[in-house]
């Protein structure tokens, strides 16, 4: 295997990639304003304003719409942590910080505009939300010590956390029945899409400098990959709720994440590896193979389960 770049090298030699790819995010993306998304109309004031506080009945959203609106605002909401981890391992200067100020102030719009349509419509409860906020800030987000080693793992692990939260977001658009909800999570989907490339296109390039070295990061982001929702209050329960009723799913992930990324990268087509870089792709190759069992496995449970649901409801009905 060819010597490993230092992090400072890949820095430098990825430079040029970077400024790139900032200009053409800049050109791409859309200005757009959270006001312009809120239906203000259906505001009204909480006691301590003199009106009525929160109850259950005053949600239009579903259960299922409720946790994933919940998961991925708090997402968006942890931002600081992961601007933390993108920080630390991008360099500050030149292209690569003018990319980590602007992805940041990206971001922190979605939180905003999706904040202000849950406090608004009255669709989940905002004192839950501001303690689950509170929780979830407080404690953080660390990725796990054997992924966190610089800045190719950064730049894999968010390729794919960009792309999920875009299937994310989608999904649960769809799944709030309101169209004033899908719009919003339609425009922050379509800016997490824009993310998604321009940390893919840094990979990749990362992928013709160093192959070995991009693949073996790849390689772990992909085994170890978990939702940016791990550690946030309720997340098993919001997670098993998405993967259920299919806004984000096992599938999903294999299909509409992970591989369409490795595709794009050319992974299993490239013969620029040295023999150990074989080794790691064919490792990554054994591990989506068993991905595909797991996903077959999961959906057949799921598919019982919602059978057993409906068959109690059409009783409890009868
Ligand atoms: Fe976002
Ligand atoms: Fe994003």
């Amino acid at each position: 295997m060819a010597r490993e770049l230092t992090q400072l090298e890949l820095l430098t030699e990825l430079q040029p990639v970077a400024e790139e790819n900032v200009n053409r995010h800049i050109s791409m993306a859309k200005e757009w304003h959270p006001h312009d998304y809120v239906p203000w109309d259906e505001g009204r004031n909480f006691a301590a304003m003199g009106g009525v506080d929160w109850d259950l009945e005053q949600s239009h959203l579903d259960e299922v719409a409720r946790a994933a609106m919940i998961t991925n605002l708090l997402t968006e909401d942890n931002l600081p942590s992961y601007h933390r981890e993108i920080a630390e391992n991008f360099s500050m200067d030149g292209a690569w910080g003018t990319w980590v100020g602007r992805w940041t102030a990206e971001e922190n719009r979605h939180g905003i505009v999706m904040r202000d349509y849950l406090v608004v419509t009255r669709s989940v409860d905002p004192v839950a939300l501001e303690q689950a906020r509170m929780e979830h800030m407080t404690n953080g987000f660390a990725s796990p010590a054997e992924v966190d080693a610089g800045l190719l793992h950064s730049v894999a692990y968010v390729t794919f956390q960009e792309l999920a939260t875009r299937v994310s977001h989608r999904n649960t658009g769809k799944a709030c029945n309101d169209p004033i909800a899908d719009r919003m999570l339609q425009r922050i989907a379509a800016d997490e899409n824009l993310h998604m490339i321009f940390y893919r296109n840094i990979c990749a390039a990362a992928m013709d400098l160093a192959p070995d070295q991009a693949l073996n990061a790849i390689n772990l982001i992909v085994q170890n990959f978990q939702m940016p929702g791990a550690g946030m209050p309720n997340f098993r329960r919001n997670g098993v709720l998405m993967a259920k009723h299919g806004i984000y799913d096992l599938r999903q992930h294999l299909e509409e994440v992970i591989w369409p990324v490795l595709r794009k990268w050319n992974v299993f087509e490239r013969n620029d590896f040295s023999a150990q870089g074989e080794n790691t792709r064919e490792d990554l190759a054994a591990f989506l193979e068993k991905l595909e069992g797991q996903v077959r496995k999961f959906e057949e449970q799921r598919d019982r389960l919602l059978a057993r649901e409906a068959k109690l409801r059409e009783q409890r009905a009868s």
